[in-house]
């Protein structure tokens, strides 16, 4: 009976550790992908990490459509930062469209 309790939590354990206790990818809106893909490197406020060479994505002059196109498939410009093949077009849009939103309140000031 022990052993079939430790078996049983270990199970348990290892599939959250495998789903990372998190929602699935394409349950998430923007700010949840930004948060799981992106903050990592850009902090959730998108400003960046200037030590790390990670520019600030409140002041950048992409475009939505150029943001969107970057995730999946990378930019020419931009060979530090990685790609996410494995996000769909509507995630990346959502994640753009959040990119966007950052922009213009990092613009009034309003975050941090
Ligand atoms: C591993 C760290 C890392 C992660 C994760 C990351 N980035 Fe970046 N990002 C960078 C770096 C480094 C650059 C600068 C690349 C260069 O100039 O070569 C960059 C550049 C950018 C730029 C261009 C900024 C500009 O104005 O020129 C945008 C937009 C951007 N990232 C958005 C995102 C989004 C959206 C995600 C999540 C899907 C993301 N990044 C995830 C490191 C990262």
């Amino acid at each position: 009976m022990k052993s079939f309790l430790i078996f049983f939590f270990s199970g348990v354990f290892i599939s959250m550790l495998l789903s990372g206790c998190s929602k699935p990818d394409d349950e998430m809106n923007g700010k949840e992908l930004y948060e799981s893909y992106c903050a990592k490197c850009h902090k959730s406020s998108g400003k960046g990490n200037f030590l790390l060479g990670v520019p600030d994505n409140r002041g950048t002059n992409l475009s939505y459509w150029e943001i969107k196109v970057m995730i999946t498939r990378g930019s020419e410009n931009h060979k530090k930062m990685r790609k996410f093949k494995h996000l769909t077009d509507t995630q990346a849009g959502l994640i753009a469209a959040y990119v966007m939103s950052l922009k213009k309140s990092g613009k009034s000031g309003a975050a941090k």
